[in-house]
């Protein structure tokens, strides 16, 4: 029997090992884990029967092909601490850097996860054969990232409670269509950071604090494949990319990159040590991912804008008022709470009504990882 959770074979085999590891775990990694905020991972859950009812045949060349590629599992094994993985000294590791990296690998776990859950659960109530076998090949993926990413954090003495998160977490209902443009953006959104921060560290790797940025690599093509699965679906059928919906995904691709920069500005000292400006990775990253995302949405957002910089600006800001608020209590602390909410409410109006920027979508959506 499999030891360790990236040589697992299944999603199943995954989870169980990481359970019986789970005797280490933190409760307070597993609370921070289960915070629900809008800025925080969320677990998700949707009508499964309709997902079930999906006909790939339009698409069905680049399908078996992206199924095949995933089946062949290059990333069998690879998501283990080896002889590269060098040694962390966590209690030399300046304060608040510690505390801001342990916060990232403890979302990023979440996020992990949370695809896992999703995709497991779609794998185990469909009867499409198609269907199910990418949810669970796509959940065998996720389990592995998520347990690697503990495997690291229990070096530090914590890490997330994955099976108690799976009863605990709250779970919030999206319909099948917001599935679609969400985890499909989060796939993208998330093979744009780790290859961004991979090519960064091969440039500089004097700035490489952490081993766990050798594996993103290899991590974000996977990423990459999920978020192709995803755009086939979305290929399946034309009226998820036109029409009112494009209005949604403008919705989504402007939530998706605007949480992105408030929660990444929230980890000054994590940026500093990487040696990165977190708006120069912002912006790099957006612009990626919107290159990506031509593939299957008819339209992109002007991150060029003027309007764009600014009002992200106006949103972090928002942010940290409300935060501020939350941390003073009281009746004062309420109203400075309302007020932070309101001026990110407007803020994230202001972004929303950018002009987008329209393009034809190519016939096939099949595409390289070629970052
Ligand atoms: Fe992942
Ligand atoms: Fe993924």
């Amino acid at each position: 029997m499999n030891v360790h959770s990236a040589d697992a074979t299944t999603v199943e085999e995954g989870l169980a090992i990481q359970e019986r590891q789970a005797v280490l775990d933190s409760e307070t990694a597993t609370a921070v884990a289960m915070q629900d905020t809008l800025l925080t991972p969320r677990f998700y859950t949707t009508d499964f029967e309709e997902l079930d009812a999906i006909n790939v045949s339009p698409v069905r060349a680049d399908w078996d092909h992206l199924i095949a590629e995933m089946r062949a599992d290059p990333n069998k094994g690879h998501f283990k601490k080896d002889d590269t993985w060098d040694h962390v000294d966590w209690d030399a590791m300046e304060p608040e850097l510690k505390k801001e990296f342990i916060d990232f690998l403890i979302s990023s776990c979440t996020a992990e996860f949370s695809g896992c859950v999703l995709y497991k659960e779609m794998k185990r109530r469909g009867k499409n054969h198609d269907v199910t076998e990418l949810f669970q090949l796509m959940a065998r993926d996720e389990a592995r990232h998520a347990g690697f990413i503990n495997d690291a954090l229990r070096e530090a003495g914590i890490a997330v409670n994955l099976g108690f998160l799976t009863q605990a977490k709250k779970y919030t209902y999206f319909r099948p269509k917001f599935i679609y443009y969400a985890t499909y953006l989060s796939e993208k959104i998330g093979y744009a950071r780790y290859i961004t921060i991979f090519r960064h560290l091969e440039a500089n790797p004097d700035k490489r604090f952490h081993p766990i940025f050798k594996w993103f690599e290899e991590w974000c093509n996977d990423e990459f494949r999920h978020g192709e699965a995803f755009a086939l679906l979305m290929k399946t059928d034309p009226k998820l990319t036109s029409g009112v919906n494009v209005w949604w995904i403008k919705f989504f691709l402007t939530a998706v990159f605007a949480t992105m920069h408030v929660r990444d500005h929230q980890r000054p000292a994590f940026h500093a040590a990487l040696g990165v400006d977190t708006d120069w990775y912002g912006h790099e990253v957006f612009r990626k991912t919107s290159d990506l995302s031509k593939q299957i949405f008819p339209i992109t957002l002007d991150i060029d804008h003027p309007r764009w910089a600014k009002g992200l600006r106006v949103l972090q800001r928002a942010s940290i008022q409300i935060d501020e608020g939350k941390r003073k209590g009281g009746i004062g602390g309420k109203l400075t709470e309302w007020a932070g909410a309101a001026r990110a409410a407007l803020a994230f109006a202001a972004l929303y009504t950018i002009p987008a920027k329209r393009h034809e979508v190519p016939v096939s959506t099949r595409l390289e990882p070629l970052y």
